[in-house]
C-alpha cells in the first residue's frame, strides 16, 4: 500500500500528522527520526515528513535525519523543525526569534507551489517555534509569509523537498489537512485507498499465511480492543482454530460478561471458554483495603487463573493474539522513537504467557496499526454492535479498584447497580458519547438521610465523567445541573443501599481519573 514514512523528532504533534493522513485514506508510518533511511524505509514509502520537536536546531544532541533522506529521490516535506533542519542541512540560516511565534498566525502565499493548490491565498494557520528560517538555502525559495514576513514556507526549485514553519496538522489550522494532502496524494502520488475494509483484506491475508492451520488463542477481556480482534480473527481464519478465553474476574460491569459471550458467539465463535472465577477473586480480596496491594493480588491471581486455564485447554503449538494497538507500541517506546515515553506499564499485568510466547516468536498483534477510533470503525465493519464498539474504557482491576477500601460482593452489587443506573440516564440524554469514560465509584463513607419520615443511613456512591482524548490527562464534564440533579435521584431511586451521589469535580492532574 501506498505509504507515507513520517520520521519524528519528538513533537507533541506527530501523532497528529498521521491521523490527519489516515483520515484522508493515506496510510503512514511513524518511525524514529535520527534512523538510517534504510531502517527506518517501509514498504510502498512514496514519500518522507520530518515532524517538528521540543529541539532547537542548534541544541546539542538535537535529533537530525540521514542525509540519505534528502537524496533519496521521493519528495520530503518538513513541518517546523524538520523545515528548519532542511534549511540548516543544505547550508541555509535559520536563528531565535526576538519573540517566540505562537498560535494563530496569517499566512500569505506568495507562490503557485502545489503544496498550496486550491487553498486561498491567504489563511490562519497555527504557529509554535521560537527558531525560524532567516535566510533559506541555495536553491530554495521562500513560497509563504507571515505578516511580519518572516518565512512561513519554502520549497526547492529543482529538488522535491518542501517545508512549512506552521503545523497543518493541528486542528486551528485552516486548510492544514488539504496542504497534507496535496504533499501525499498530489506531489507524492500515493493513491489514498487506506480504509478500513482493505485492512480487513491485508490483514487476513497476513494472518492466514502467518498462522496457516495453527491454533490461535486469545484472552477476552470484555474491552473494544480484545473484542476487535477477536472478530477479525474469526473473520480471517477458521473458527474452528480459534480458542477465546475469557476470565470472569466477579469485578465485571452490569451483564457485561453476557454481552461479550453474546456478541462473540454472534460472530460464529466455535471455541468459548468462559471461566467463573469471581469467588476466588473476592475471596482474596477478603480484609484488604489498599489499593496498591488490591491491585497486585487481582493482577497475580490473574496470572495464575490464566495459567491453569490454558494449561486445561490443552492446546499444542499456538500463536497468542493480542489486542495491542499502534498507539500501545508508541507508549511503550517500540513502535517509534527514543523519546517516546514508557506511560503505561503501570496499568498492565506482566504476564509470563505472553513473555514466553514473544520468546517463542509466536505473538500476533492484528491490530497493530490502528489507533482507537479506526479500531472501532473496524469493529463496526466487522459487524460488531455500536454497543460494543463505542463502550467506554474500563480498568483491568475493574470493580476492584472502584469500591474503596475492601471489596466484597454485596458492595461489588450495590456498585454494578448504580453504575448501570448512571450509564443508562447518560445514554438516555444524548451524553454517553459526548464523554469519554463515565462510572460509578462506591466510598467507603455512609451518611444519614431520610425517606418516607425514617432515618436511613446509606452509601455514598460518586459519579465521575471525564472528557479526555487518551487518558493521560482529562478534564471534568460539563454537565447541566439539572442531569445531574435527576441522575443522583434515579440513582437513589433504584438502589435502596446508596443514600447520597456527589459529583467528582478534579481534572487529571492532579487527580487520577480512577479513584484507586
Ligand atoms: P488513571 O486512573 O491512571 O487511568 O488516570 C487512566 C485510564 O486507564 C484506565 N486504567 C487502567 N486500565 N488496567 C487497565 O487496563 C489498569 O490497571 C488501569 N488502571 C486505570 C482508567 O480506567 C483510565 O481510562
Amino acid at each position: 500500500m501506498d505509504t507515507i514514512l513520517i520520521l519524528d523528532y519528538g513533537s507533541q504533534y506527530t501523532q497528529l500528522i498521521a491521523r490527519r493522513l489516515r483520515e484522508r485514506s493515506v496510510y503512514t508510518e511513524i518511525r524514529p527520526g535520527d534512523l538510517p533511511l534504510d531502517r527506518a524505509r517501509v514498504p510502498g514509502m512514496k514519500g518522507v515528513i520530518l515532524s517538528g520537536s521540543p529541539w532547537s536546531c542548534y541544541e546539542d544532541g538535537a535529533p537530525a535525519p540521514d542525509r540519505a533522506v534528502y537524496d533519496c529521490g521521493l519528495p520530503v516535506l518538513g513541518i517546523c523543525y524538520g523545515a528548519q533542519r532542511m534549511t540548516l542541512d543544505h547550508g541555509g540560516l535559520v536563528s531565535a526569534l526576538p519573540e517566540r511565534e505562537y498560535g494563530r498566525r496569517d499566512v500569505f502565499v506568495e507562490s503557485d507551489d502545489p503544496l498550496f493548490e486550491g487553498l486561498p491565498r491567504r489563511f490562519s494557520s497555527w504557529m509554535s517555534h521560537g527558531d525560524s528560517i532567516e535566510k533559506p538555502a541555495n536553491g530554495f525559495v521562500v513560497t509563504a509569509r507571515t505578516d511580519g514576513g518572516i518565512p512561513a514556507a519554502i520549497a526547492h526549485e529543482s529538488l522535491p523537498l518542501w517545508g512549512v514553519q506552521f503545523h497543518p496538522e493541528v486542528a486551528h489550522c485552516e486548510h492544514g489537512s488539504e496542504l497534507l494532502a496535496n504533499f501525499a496524494v498530489g506531489i507524492c502520488g500515493c493513491d489514498a485507498e487506506w480504509s478500513m475494509a482493505r485492512y480487513i483484506e491485508d490483514e487476513s491475508a497476513a494472518l492466514k499465511e502467518r498462522v496457516g492451520d495453527a491454533d490461535v488463542l486469545l484472552l477476552i477481556s470484555g474491552g473494544v480492543d480484545s473484542t476487535v480482534a477477536g472478530a477479525l480473527l474469526l473473520r480471517a481464519l477458521k473458527p474452528e482454530r480459534v480458542h477465546l478465553l475469557y476470565i470472569d474476574t466477579g469485578l465485571m460491569r452490569a451483564r457485561e460478561s453476557d454481552e461479550v459471550m453474546r456478541t462473540l458467539s454472534s460472530l460464529g465463535a466455535a471455541n468459548v471458554r468462559r471461566l467463573d472465577s469471581g469467588d476466588e477473586f473476592l475471596s482474596a480480596l477478603s480484609g484488604v483495603d489498599d489499593p496498591e496491594r488490591k491491585r497486585a493480588i487481582i493482577g497475580d491471581l490473574f496470572i495464575t487463573v490464566q495459567e491453569r486455564a490454558v494449561e486445561e485447554l490443552g492446546l499444542g503449538d499456538y500463536f497468542l493474539a493480542q489486542g495491542t494497538l499502534y498507539t500501545d507500541l508508541i507508549e511503550s517506546g517500540k513502535g517509534v522513537g527514543s523519546k517516546a515515553h514508557v506511560i503505561k506499564s503501570h496499568h498492565n499485568v506482566r504476564s509470563p504467557l505472553v513473555e514466553r510466547k514473544r520468546a517463542e516468536g509466536r505473538v500476533i498483534e492484528p491490530l497493530d496499526r490502528l489507533y482507537k477510533d479506526e479500531v472501532r470503525a473496524l469493529g463496526r465493519e466487522l459487524g460488531l454492535p455500536d454497543s460494543v464498539v463505542g463502550r467506554h474504557p474500563f480498568p483491568g482491576p475493574g470493580l476492584g479498584v472502584r469500591v474503596l477500601g475492601e471489596v466484597t460482593r454485596d458492595k461489588c452489587d450495590i456498585l454494578r447497580e448504580a453504575d448501570d443506573e448512571y450509564l443508562k440516564q447518560l445514554r438516555e440524554r444524548g451524553l454517553y458519547d459526548k464523554i469519554w469514560q463515565a462510572f460509578c465509584v462506591l466510598l467507603p463513607v455512609r451518611s444519614v438521610g431520610v425517606a418516607g419520615d425514617v432515618r436511613t443511613y446509606g452509601w455514598t456512591v460518586a459519579l465521575r465523567a471525564v472528557a479526555s482524548s487518551d487518558g493521560m490527562t482529562a478534564d471534568v464534564f460539563d454537565f447541566d445541573m439539572k442531569d445531574l440533579r435527576d441522575i443522583s435521584a434515579a440513582i437513589t431511586n433504584r438502589v435502596k443501599q446508596v443514600g447520597r451521589v456527589v459529583y467528582d469535580v478534579s481534572s487529571k492532574p492532579p487527580a487520577t481519573i480512577e479513584w484507586e
